[in-house]
C-alpha cells in the first residue's frame, strides 16, 4: 500500500474528511475526560520547519505525545538541509527510521518531491500554497459551534494565499461558497489554488459586499511567511482590507469569526473583531491539536472505527 499523503486537502475525498471530522470529536471528548488513547504507542513522528510555527509546532508534538507516540524537531538550520543535502535524500533517510512526517516549508514541490521518496505518510504543516490541516481544524470549529457548513458562505478577506487557497479547495469538497475579496493585483490564481471547479466561489472588489450575508467571516496576516520583502507595499495595498466592526455587520448576525493566527489587531482585524462575541479564534486554535490527532491516527493506522 503506497503511504496516505496529506499535501493538500483535496488529496482526501469527502468520506474521508467526515470520518477524520467523526475521529476528531470522538478524540477530544476523550481527551477531555482525561481518558488515555494511545494508538500510536512506541510510533515516531519527524518534523520538519524551515519556517517559524507557534500552533503547529506545538499541537503536531503534544498530539504525537498524548497518542503514545514520540514526536522529533527538525528545524532547517539544524539538518544537512541547510548545508544543501537533496530533499529526496532526506526523505529516503527521514521515512526509513519514522512512522510519519509532517513539512512546514516554501513551495508546495518541495513537499511533493519529499513525499514521492518517502515511504511513510507526510503531513503539509503548511506551504506557501496550502494549509491543509489549518482548514480541517477551522471546518471542524465551524460545525461545533453551527452544525454542517455545507451551502453555508464563507467570506474571505484579504490575501489570496495559502489558507485562502485551501479553504477553496474546502468549498469544491463540502459544497458550500466563498466570497473572496481581495485588493487589486493580489487576486486568487485558481490553478495555484489547486481548485477546477470556479462555482464555489465569487470575487468582490468590495469587502463589504464580500461580508454581506455571510455565516462565517474570516481573514489571514497580509504577508505570510517568505514574502516579508513586500510588507510595505502590502500594509498600503491592503489598508481597507481590515475585517472591523462595520464589515462584521454586513454578515448574518449569527456569523462567526475565524483567523488561523498569528493576527496582527489594526492590519487585517480589528481588536473588537478578535477579542469580540463573534470571534472562534481561540477553539479554533485548540481544535488544531484535536483535528491533527485524528489525521495522525488515520495516516498512520487507518480506519478506526470507534
Ligand atoms: N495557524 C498556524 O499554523 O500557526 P503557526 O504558524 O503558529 O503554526
Ligand atoms: N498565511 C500565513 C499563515 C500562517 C499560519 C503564512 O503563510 O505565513
Amino acid at each position: 500500500m503506497p503511504p496516505k499523503h496529506f499535501l493538500q486537502l483535496k488529496d482526501f475525498t469527502r468520506d474521508e474528511l467526515d470520518h477524520l471530522f467523526a475521529r476528531t470529536r470522538w478524540i477530544k471528548e476523550r481527551f477531555k475526560r482525561y481518558e488515555i488513547y494511545q494508538p500510536l504507542r512506541d510510533r515516531t513522528l519527524a518534523m520538519v520547519f524551515e519556517k517559524a510555527s507557534t500552533r503547529t509546532r506545538v499541537s503536531f508534538e503534544a498530539g504525537m505525545n498524548q497518542l503514545g507516540g514520540i514526536a522529533i524537531n527538525l528545524n532547517r538550520g539544524d539538518t544537512q538541509l541547510s548545508r544543501g543535502e537533496p530533499i529526496e535524500d532526506v526523505a529516503r533517510v527521514i521515512s526509513r527510521m519514522v512512522d510519519v512526517v509532517m513539512i512546514r516549508t516554501f513551495e508546495q514541490t518541495i513537499i511533493e518531491r519529499f513525499a514521492a521518496h518517502s515511504r511513510v505518510p507526510v503531513i503539509n504543516g503548511l506551504t506557501n500554497e496550502y494549509h491543509p490541516c489549518q482548514i480541517l481544524a477551522d471546518i471542524y470549529t465551524y460545525i461545533e459551534h453551527r452544525g454542517s457548513i455545507a451551502g453555508r458562505t464563507v467570506a474571505w478577506i484579504g490575501d489570496s494565499n495559502n489558507v485562502c487557497n485551501t479553504w477553496l479547495q474546502a468549498a469544491v469538497v463540502f459544497g458550500f461558497n466563498v466570497h473572496v475579496s481581495t485588493p487589486p493585483g493580489y487576486a486568487v490564481e485558481p490553478e495555484r489554488a489547486g481548485i477546477y471547479d470556479d462555482s464555489h466561489y465569487v470575487s468582490f472588489d468590495d469587502p463589504m459586499d464580500a461580508c454581506r450575508g455571510a455565516d462565517l467571516v474570516t481573514t489571514d496576516v497580509w504577508t505570510s511567511m517568505g514574502f516579508e520583502a513586500e510588507n510595505e507595499e502590502r500594509r498600503r495595498d491592503f489598508e481597507h482590507w481590515m475585517v472591523d466592526a462595520a464589515k462584521m455587520r454586513e454578515a448574518k448576525p449569527d456569523a462567526l469569526f475565524m483567523h488561523c493566527l498569528p493576527a496582527h489587531r489594526g492590519e487585517e482585524v480589528a481588536a473588537e473583531v478578535i477579542d469580540g462575541p463573534q470571534s472562534v479564534v481561540w477553539d479554533e486554535a485548540e481544535n488544531r491539536l484535536h483535528a491533527q490527532k485524528a489525521l495522525l491516527e488515520y495516516v498512520v493506522c487507518g480506519w478506526v472505527n470507534p
